[in-house]
This record gives structure tokens, sequence and C-alpha cells, in this order.
């Protein structure tokens, strides 16, 4: 035990995934034990050759990285190369990774991971759920070794993949609701409070006098503003992912209220919508904590901290 937050992240990179894995090995209050990939953004091939390169480049080779599910557990693949580009982390050059993928899977790492820390574990998803709904399967015997689940997913307002959906639920709703139903602590990180940590040109001339690695995060959210521009009109793209890192780091910053959350799969209109239940109307017992506020100036100071020290 050394008084930080054991986390393990499973993420698609993407640009906010690679930020969000940064953020998380500057901090000094997490202690990043393992990252998962997961089919999402980009194939699962781009995104755990992706996740290899960004800990290479910040001399993280001894944290262990596990390749997981290839596809949604029930349907095709739906991919984000218009917001990433091809590779997923289109923009700034980054070298091949000095290491490779570990031999375990996905859910094998993450069982041993979770059996071998002395503290349960924050689990943080920020790209399709499939491998956590499929470790889930698998190991609920481990459940009480997690001590809660931090996703960044869905929203209580609108999506931004369909109008009724968000990216990283309506690829995979089927394990979102599997998810979602598991009765572990979640804290659901949507739409609502990731487009308030929008890095307009500000936030990039700040990322940008950090150093090298604040540099390549100013260049991946120079891509990201063309792309978001194109498809939705804004100029200062959102650092989704890192949002759910920031708010384990410094719980304050996001502000939640507890509300049940479920998950549309049988409509095509609304696959993927995550329904939350904000006045609680149904009388549900609420299964997630969901962020409805972010203290915007505290979470890009944390970044900015976080990434000077890599
Ligand atoms: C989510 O979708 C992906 O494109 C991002 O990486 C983020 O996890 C936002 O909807
Ligand atoms: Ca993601």
């Amino acid at each position: 035990m050394n008084g930080k937050t054991p986390i393990i992240l499973d993420v698609d990179p993407g640009h906010d995934d690679a930020t969000a894995i940064m953020l998380a090995c500057g901090s000094e209050k997490l202690d990043l034990l393992a990252v998962t990939t997961v089919a999402g953004n980009v194939p699962l091939e781009k995104t755990t050759r992706n996740t290899l390169k960004i800990l290479s480049l910040i001399g993280r080779p001894d944290i262990p990285v596990s390749a997981g599910a290839s596809a949604p557990l029930e349907r095709p693949l739906h991919t984000a190369e218009n917001v990433h580009g091809e590779s997923g982390l289109d923009g700034p050059y980054i070298p091949e990774a000095t290491f490779a993928a570990d031999e375990r899977s996905a859910t094998e790492l993450l069982a041993d991971t979770i059996e071998s820390s002395p503290e349960p574990v924050v689990l943080v998803p920020v790209g399709p759920l499939t491998n956590i709904a499929l470790f889930l399967r698998e190991r609920p015997d481990l459940k009480e070794d997690i001590s809660r689940i931090v996703l960044m997913g869905g929203s209580v307002g609108l999506g931004n993949t369909t109008p009724a959906a968000e990216f990283n639920i309506y690829v995979d709703p089927e394990a979102a609701r599997e998810v979602f139903a598991s009765n572990l602590p979640i804290t659901m990180c949507g739409l609502d409070v990731t487009h308030k940590a929008g890095a307009g040109p500000e936030e990039r001339k700040r990322l940008r006098s950090l150093g090298e690695v604040g540099g390549i995060v100013a260049e991946f959210v120079e891509f990201f503003a063309l792309t978001y521009e194109k498809i939705y009109g804004f100029d200062a793209p959102p650092l989704h992912d890192p949002v759910a890192v920031a708010s384990i780091i410094e719980p304050g910053i996001l502000q939640t209220r507890p509300m049940h959350v479920a998950v549309e799969c049988g409509s095509d209109l609304t696959r993927g919508e995550t329904v939350c239940d904000l006045h609680g109307v149904m009388k549900k017992k609420p299964n997630a904590e969901v962020g409805v506020g972010l203290d915007r100036e505290r979470f890009f100071e944390l970044l900015y901290d976080s990434l000077e020290r890599l």
C-alpha cells in the first residue's frame, strides 16, 4: 500500500483515452496497475497499438497491457474514424512502442491484477463496456474486490452518436446494460459533464507550454478540434475520458446525483440511450451516481499538473 488509489483503465484510444492514460500516470494520487484495451473508436489491433505507444512515450512500459474484446457482445463493431482518424490517434507523430502486449487476455489480466492488489481496485472503463461485462460474467467472485466503477459513457440529456445515444454505450448497449445491472457502485461521467471539459485555444496554449507530453496533447486536441468542428460545430473539443480519471484524483470536482440508469437495447431509434431517472419518477433504487456538474477550472489545473510531471 502506498496511499495511492489503485485503478485499472479500460480504453479504446482515441485522443481522449490517450490523454486519460497520461493523466493517470502523471497523478501522484493514482496507482495505474494495468490497462486493458477494447475495440471502439478503432478496431482492437489499433487501440492496443495506440495504448502501447502512449505508455512507451511516457516511459511506462512497466504497466501491463492486455488486448480484450474485438467486437461488442452481440453486434458488429461501430467505429469512430470520423472523430479520431484512421489510426485512432491521428495528428502528432508518436514513435512505435518499445514493448509488447501481455499474453494474457484482458479478463485474465483484470482478474490477476485485482486478486493481487492488497486493496480493492477502481475500474475505469472509458470505451465500450464489453470487457467489463465479460469480466463480470467470468469472475463474479471478484466483484467484492472492485471498490467501484467510474466510467465515461452515456448522457442524461442528448447523445453524440445518435440524438439519443453517447458513443461508448451506443457501440455495446448489451454490455452497458449488464454493467449497470451489476450492483457495483458506479459513477457515470456522461456527456452532461464531459462537454464542460472542452479544450479551447486558451487551454491548448497552456498545454503547449507544458513540455513534450503537453505539446503532444495539444496536438491531439488540435486534431480533435478539426473533427469536432466538422461534425458538431464545436471549436473546443471535450476531453471526455480524462474527466473520469480526474474525478478519482479529486472527487470534489465532479458533482453527482444518485439515479436509476437503464440502457435501451431494443429500439433502433434510441439504441444505447442511458435512460436516467433524474426525478426518481420510477421509484427504482438508484444504480449509479451520475455526473451533473464539473469544476472545469480544477479539472484543467489537475490535467496540467499531471502532464507537467511526466
Ligand atoms: C467517447 O467516445 C469516444 O470517441 C471517446 O473516446 C469517448 O470515450 C465520447 O462519447
Ligand atoms: Ca474512449
